[in-house]
């Protein structure tokens, strides 16, 4: 076994990206700081979702998992468990399994168990701290299991060990939905490149699918008002490592469902007219004026298969629970 990441595919590295901003020379500032003074100079204001993470973001993204209104993570849950045999069937013995994002331990932990002795598991995350918490909770859970994680941003560049000498199928594990975070533009971007880094394995991709108007809202808009806090922190980050001076109290949650563009948009409203100071500069929000902070697509079960054929792959089985709440999709990748 090369413990020296190489390519994943032979040749170049594989790039896994929606992300089409240059790197090197004239390449555009990026983090936090930057992205909030793009956001703030812009109208319409909108920043990357991908901002909720700090550390009491991801403490309120899993309260959120626990609520009685934010369905997805206990259904994709409940597929995963009524339907291991057949998964791990399709999945085929001493198989691989990649991870885009680490923070599924209980979900990956349904497959490996129910796998035929799986040969490697593969955790990417951008967060080192997190894949070593994710790291350490398989090992103990499967001892004879190579975990090896992977310190990347999945939708950039990225490079991969070499498959294990005797390996079954790489099977691509991406739950939770977090597809719907992109446009279907840069979905399209990352399922191909993801495809051609999957060559000759396959995607096992979780996607929330439409549904009654209601049932969405209600999902992002909960009683307990943790979402709320969860998208309201984005301006207590700011503050906090940013020195902004955003009024919390001045600001309101409000999800609702585009149901033209198939989504649910978070959005930050101002309750008043007012300012906020970012490095040095004064940003006027007037009353009613919004930050826009997530997006979160909706998919048929028939429309992810049309956009997983574009992008290369060729559906197969589809698991879902019985109210058709969120769907389970094996794509096999092209050859
Ligand atoms: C992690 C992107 C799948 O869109 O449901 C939950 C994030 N935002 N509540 C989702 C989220 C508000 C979540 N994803």
């Amino acid at each position: 076994m090369s413990a020296t990441p190489s390519s994943f595919a032979p040749g170049a590295p594989a790039a896994i990206a929606g992300c089409r901003s240059a790197l090197g020379e004239g390449a555009p500032a990026q983090g936090f700081a930057a992205d909030l003074a793009r956001a703030l100079a812009s109208r319409p204001r909108s920043i990357s979702p991908k901002y909720f993470y700090d550390v009491e973001g991801s403490r309120l993204f899993d309260r959120i998992c626990e609520l009685p209104e934010y369905y997805p993570t206990r259904t994709e849950l409940g597929i995963l468990a009524t339907h291991a045999g057949a998964i791990a069937a399709q999945i085929g013995p001493r198989a691989e399994i990649v991870e885009f994002g680490a923070g599924s331990c209980v979900k990956v932990g349904l497959l490996l168990a129910a796998m035929d002795r799986p040969a490697r598991y593969l955790p990417i995350d951008i967060s080192g701290e997190h894949l070593a918490a994710a790291a350490a909770e398989l090992r103990a859970s499967f001892p004879a299991l190579d975990v090896q994680p992977v310190v990347a941003d999945y939708t950039q560049r990225l490079l991969l060990p070499a498959p294990l000498a005797g390996a079954g199928r790489r099977v691509g594990f991406f739950p939770g939905s977090t597809i719907g975070n992109f446009t279907p533009l840069e979905a399209l971007d990352f399922l191909e490149a993801t495809g051609q880094a999957l060559r000759g394995g396959a995607l096992l991709l979780g996607a929330d699918l439409v549904k009654e108007p209601s049932v969405l809202h209600a999902a992002y808009s909960d009683a307990q008002g943790v979402t709320a806090a969860f998208n309201l922190n984005l301006l207590a980050r700011a503050n906090r490592e940013l020195g902004t001076d955003f009024v919390l109290e001045q600001f309101s949650h409000s999800a609702f469902y585009n149901a033209p563009l198939q989504r649910i948009e978070m959005h930050l409203v101002s309750r008043c007219r007012q300012h906020v100071t970012h490095d040095g500069r004064r940003h006027e929000f007037e009353e009613g004026e919004t930050l826009h902070t997530e997006n979160s697509y909706k998919f048929t079960i028939e429309g992810l298969r049309e956009l997983a054929s574009r992008a290369g792959f060729t559906p197969g089985p589809v698991w879902t629970d019985p109210a058709r709440l969120f769907s389970l999709h094996w794509l096999q990748a092209p050859q």
